[in-house]
């Protein structure tokens, strides 16, 4: 399978295991069987070769960084998902994926945090959560753990036996399932709301949320948790969905010269225009996923002046050498880039 430029290096997939009805586990390693290195809470942003379209997207690691000889990512099947269907229905143990190396802010390591947390999650957003519980038992981290996690009913749960065994396990490690349709009276029955929020959390003091899941749900819980005393500085919140969707820019009258010295090209960007679109109409393939600052797939180093509305997936030391998002920036002077 082709890649586009040297920020992607192959994995192989070492085994699939078919979780629910409409999602699986993969679990990677290095060709070269390295180790990989990662926080737990980052992704990983594959290359797909869709029917000779060169597709990207990003998947959260659910595997702890203790055990870093192999990755885990869990797909879910999503209704007109072109890659993550076309995954379930293709991917086995044995083939192999260009994949970026492990990325993203949704850590422990890049967030204010207390010793209690929430891990909070919906759907396939369990993954990330999975991983920061996982890392923090592994590490025997001085933390009470309170996972809840909500789902249509309990054969919709994605790694629920691995779930069951931390918390049989684990004194600090304690399970909350919220399923809308439920006939164990261990779990609660419906949606998470105000009332059962608090009577799940009675005392938000000292807290951390992390929460990763649907947009609805996250907006909801948002909206649940802010009208409670909680310090919102502690809530870390992780989406791969843009949150609305922007229109067509409207164009200006300023354009500006970009510079591509590795494909010896050179076009005009305009200045309402992201340096991603620009870069796209140009023909040049640049890799991107979510399209919103959010994976940092689509990352690229300019030199010149631009305005960026997220640099979320850059560390301080990318935005020191001039890496930008560039679906979050637009030219505000000639550039020269570089992928
Ligand atoms: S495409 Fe995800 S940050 Fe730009």
């Amino acid at each position: 399978m082709p890649t586009n430029n040297n920020q992607f290096e192959r994995l192989r997939c070492i085994k699939r295991i078919d979780q629910t009805t409409d999602a699986s586990t993969f679990e990677f390693e290095h060709l070269e069987q390295t180790p990989f290195e990662f926080q737990a809470g980052q992704f990983l942003t594959f290359e797909i070769n869709h029917y000779n379209n060169l597709l990207y997207r990003a998947y959260s690691i659910c595997s702890s960084p203790e055990k870093p000889n192999s990755v885990t990512v869990a797909i879910k099947r999503v209704p007109g998902g072109k890659v993550s269907n076309y995954l379930l229905d293709n991917l086995k143990a044995g083939h192999a994926l260009p994949a970026m190396a492990p990325a993203g802010q949704f850590t422990q390591e890049a967030n204010k945090t207390t010793k209690n947390l929430l891990l909070m999650s919906a759907g396939s957003g369990i993954t990330p959560c999975l991983a920061i519980a996982q890392d923090s038992l592994d590490k025997n981290l001085d933390v009470n753990i309170h996972f809840i996690h909500s789902a249509r009913i309990s054969d919709d749960v994605i790694m629920a036996s691995l779930l069951t065994e931390l918390a049989i396990k684990h004194d600090n490690f304690r399970l909350t399932l919220i399923l809308e349709k439920s006939d164990n009276a261990e779990h609660f029955e419906g949606r998470l709301d105000s009332p059962l929020f608090t009577q799940l959390v009675p005392d938000t003091n000292e807290q951390t949320i992390f929460i990763c899941g649907p947009s609805l749900y996250m907006k909801s819980v948002e909206e649940i948790v802010s009208a409670t005393d909680f310090n919102m500085e502690y809530f870390h919140k992780e989406s791969f969905v843009p949150e609305a969707k922007a229109g067509e820019p409207v164009f200006s009258d300023i354009n500006h010269q970009i510079t591509f010295p590795a494909l010896d090209k050179q076009f005009m960007a305009n200045d309402q225009q992201t340096l991603l679109d620009a870069m796209q109409g140009a023909g040049i393939k640049v890799p991107y996923s979510c399209k919103s600052g959010i994976c940092g797939a689509c990352k690229c180093k300019v030199s010149g002046d631009v305005v960026s509305s997220s640099s979320e997936a850059l560390t301080a030391e990318q935005i020191e050498l001039g890496y930008v998002l560039s679906c979050s920036t637009k030219a505000n002077s000639d550039l020269i880039v570089e992928l």
